[in-house]
């Protein structure tokens, strides 16, 4: 059995998922195959994951490519973590912060990909999501020829328009991973709740999904969440940027839409909490949450820093391969437990059996009642191995999320993706004429001039026609 993992030099992934698979009985044989088209985070992630398999006693085979199609021929599994940058750029993050600089100069505080319902902003909508998107669809068209069998687990984002458009324009199997349902367990451990004794769904649209199911050692577990905001929730503090599931923005959210909004949901409010960073703060605790122009930068210094640490540590395993991996950096070379991640288990349930619940993106077909039949979805699927059999969401979703909430996310998800299939102009520009942001028509046309004469932004610009007059 082959794995391959297309971007596989980031810090974030396959290191992870190479441990998981270690510390899985049943995949001691397959072939790892790592690809990225950056050769000095390729080389340091191959000789960190040999070191990493031999200190967890597990002999996988690891091979490393920069060519695509290497990858992708004879595999069974492509999990594409690849965040595509321009020539000369340092990574996909930086690519957006120019975009998102030029927006904030133009009166588009965050940035023009950030809208209303979609604050997770590194990663929306067409003009930043474009590379993305094609590289994903070169990866399933590729896979129909040289590996019509194969699934392809999308886990760079944007997870929910890539899932969509692969879907519909390949043959191939695809299916949306994303580790944001795990917001529940946040609920769960403030409540101080048996994790064992919670029943619980989530269902939406990735980052948009909606604990509709709840229940505590056979009670209604909202009762208990109600006396928690009733008596707790004013004592509430965010421990972190990314530390938002308690919020008070979240349980604004709960009173307006009667369920709970999970892990990235609460970034995806409407505008809001999200005007300012002063708002934001009301709204997110005291970092503001995470998008916002003090985190945001120190998240990406964060990853940068530990990119660099990776390729000092893989240089320096290799004049001194006594260093222990697990002893120097035990927050990526874990000893003894999984990840979280989901992709090891997927693959385990399919190829082995190992029944388990997991929370994927797939089509929708009657999943959630009142959204199309061919939406994807992020809902609770059981996996083993005759396939991916969703859970009958008890109880659906109520109306006023199928309707306000994931009403718009799909519409504009539909827009982006025609906007990329047929390079009309007019689509970015409605984008924009409806964002409360826009106060001229010579503000879309200023801002839509500067974004696409950035010179990496050529591809984009003959895409759209854009020329300016
Ligand atoms: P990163 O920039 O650190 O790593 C991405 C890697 O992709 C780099 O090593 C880069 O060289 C490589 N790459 C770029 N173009 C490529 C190409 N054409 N072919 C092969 N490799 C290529 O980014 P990071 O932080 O690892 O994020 C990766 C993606 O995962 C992003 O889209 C991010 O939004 C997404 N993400 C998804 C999560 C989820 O739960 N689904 C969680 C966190 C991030
Ligand atoms: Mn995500």
């Amino acid at each position: 059995m082959k794995i391959s993992i297309i971007g596989a030099g980031s810090v974030r992934f396959a290191l992870q998922l190479i441990g998981d698979i270690a510390q899985s009985e049943e995949l001691y044989d397959c072939d790892i195959c790592l690809m990225d088209i950056n050769e000095t985070r390729l080389n340091a992630i191959y000789s960190l994951a040999n070191k990493y398999c031999l200190e967890l006693n597990s002999n996988l085979k690891i091979e490393k490519t920069t060519n695509l199609d290497e990858a992708i021929k004879a595999a069974d599994f492509i999990i594409n973590t690849a965040y595509p940058y321009p020539e000369g750029l340092e990574d996909g993050y930086q690519r957006w912060e120019i975009v998102t600089e030029i927006g904030e100069k133009h009166g588009y505080y965050r940035g023009i990909d950030s809208q209303e319902f979609d604050m997770v902003s590194t990663y929306s909508y067409i003009i930043c999501s474009y590379p993305d998107i094609k590289l994903a669809l070169e990866i399933a068209k590729k896979m129909e020829e040289m590996a019509p069998s194969a699934w392809l687990m999308q886990t760079a984002n944007p997870v929910f328009e890539i899932t969509q458009i692969v879907k519909e324009l390949t043959q191939s199997k695809i299916v949306g991973f994303c580790h944001g349902s795990s917001g529940v367990n946040e609920i769960f451990r403030r409540l101080n709740l048996n994790i064992n004794l919670v029943e619980w769904q989530v269902a939406g649209v990735n980052h948009g999904i909606w604990l509709n199911k709840f229940n505590y050692n056979g009670q209604n577990g909202y009762k208990l969440l109600d006396k928690w905001i009733e008596e707790k929730s004013h004592f509430w503090e965010s421990q972190g940027p990314w530390d938002v599931q308690l919020s008070p923005a979240a349980i604004d959210l709960y009173k307006f839409y009667g369920m709970m909004p999970i892990g990235d949901t609460v970034r995806n409010g409407s505008w809001k909490y999200n005007y300012n960073l002063e708002t934001k703060k009301r709204w997110y605790g005291k970092f503001g949450g995470i998008d916002n122009e003090v985190e945001r930068p120190k998240f990406h210094q964060t990853l940068r820093n530990s990119r660099k640490r990776m390729i000092e540590l893989s240089k320096a395993i290799e004049k001194d391969p006594h260093i222990k991996l697990m002893e120097v950096w035990p927050e990526v070379f874990k000893k003894s437990e999984t990840s979280g991640e989901q992709h090891i288990p997927f693959i385990n349930a399919l190829i082995n059996d190992k029944s388990t619940r997991l929370i994927l993106n797939v089509e929708n077909k009657g999943i959630i009642q009142g959204i199309p039949e061919d939406i994807v979805v992020e809902v609770p699927v059981i996996v083993d191995k005759n396939g991916l059999h969703p859970q009958t969401l008890n109880p659906n979703l109520n109306s006023r999320i199928i309707e306000y909430f994931l009403g718009p996310k799909i519409m504009r998800m539909r827009m982006a993706l025609e906007a990329y299939i047929t390079g009309d102009l007019m689509i970015l520009e409605e984008f924009l004429v409806r964002d409360p942001r826009t106060k001229s028509s010579q503000q879309i046309k200023d801002v839509l001039d500067e974004i696409m004469n950035l010179s990496f932004n050529q591809e984009i610009r003959d895409h759209f026609k854009y020329y300016q007059d």
